[in-house]
């Protein structure tokens, strides 16, 4: 993999890295991304399934849907790519900020992650919001929403659906971070959903250099500073690999 001379000497000097990352970086751990040929967003109806007026009107159906992500999330692993993002903190002051709700940077040993979207694995009821870690909550019967065992209430995934805010400090978090790191990697994201792209524009405006990772092009690749084409799960590691000889120099 050919690394730009100008990139590696950023990387020399740089101190604080944000990662900010889709779900192309799960791709190769055989997660489903949501848009190109095989994306979810092809089949399914997002309002059908990741809204919340979808989950008041047909809550076991949500409900089985989000299981079967969960299940699929705990069965696979993280992939070179996320390891190869958790081993940056060797050498780097690391966030990662993640559009994802896998939970595989966790997985992987990255410390400081900010969830955009939220996190599959987390649930909440939806009328006292106590919190149910994925092994808590009371799977009563197959197939129909658990409900909370406190006041009744149903649990939902503690994800953001389509029409709710984004987390605010969770954003505001990711906002000083971008915009207080010398580099942002933009990783296998189609850059088309806000407000989680701003970050990546909070970080340029801010002055750190913009680096995209994505096997194709997309609508941020005018944006970045430089782009490398690949799977991040070959380029992130190639990358480190690099950092690792200069940091023996
Ligand atoms: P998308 O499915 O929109 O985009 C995935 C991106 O990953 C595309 O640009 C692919 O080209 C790229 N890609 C695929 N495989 C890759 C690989 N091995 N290495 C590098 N890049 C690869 O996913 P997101 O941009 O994450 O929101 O989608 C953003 C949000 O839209 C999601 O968080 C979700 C969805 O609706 C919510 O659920 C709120």
């Amino acid at each position: 993999m050919d690394i730009p001379e100008s990139l590696l000497n950023i990387l020399k000097s740089a101190e604080k890295i944000t990662f900010f990352t889709g779900a192309g970086i799960s791709a190769e751990s055989g997660i489903s991304t949501f848009r190109g040929a095989d994306g979810l967003w092809n089949k399914l109806k997002p309002e059908e399934l990741a809204s919340f007026d979808a989950f008041m009107k047909n809550p076991d159906i949500v409900w089985e849907w989000y299981e079967h992500r969960r299940s699929i999330a705990n069965e696979k692993q993280p992939n070179s790519g996320h390891y190869a993002i958790a081993e940056f903190e060797k050498f780097y002051k690391v966030v990662v900020v993640t559009q994802n709700v896998d939970n595989l940077h966790c997985r992987a040993g990255s410390s400081n992650i900010l969830e955009l979207h939220g996190n599959i694995m987390r649930n909440y009821c939806i009328n006292c919001r106590k919190f149910y870690e994925d092994s808590e909550i009371p799977r009563l019967e197959k197939g129909k929403v658990p409900e909370c065992t406190v006041c009744g209430g149903w649990i939902r995934p503690d994800v953001v659906w389509f029409g709710e805010m984004l987390p605010q400090d969770v954003y505001n978090n990711a906002e000083f971070h971008a915009s207080t790191s010398d580099i942002c990697f933009v990783v296998g994201t189609s850059a088309v959903v806000y407000p989680a792209m701003y970050i990546p524009f909070s970080a340029k405006s801010s002055g750190a250099v913009l680096v995209e990772v994505n096997i194709e092009k997309t609508d941020f690749s005018s944006e970045a500073h430089y782009n490398l084409f690949g799977k991040s799960g070959e380029v992130l590691p190639a990358v480190l690999n690099k950092i690792k000889e200069l940091k023996a120099i």
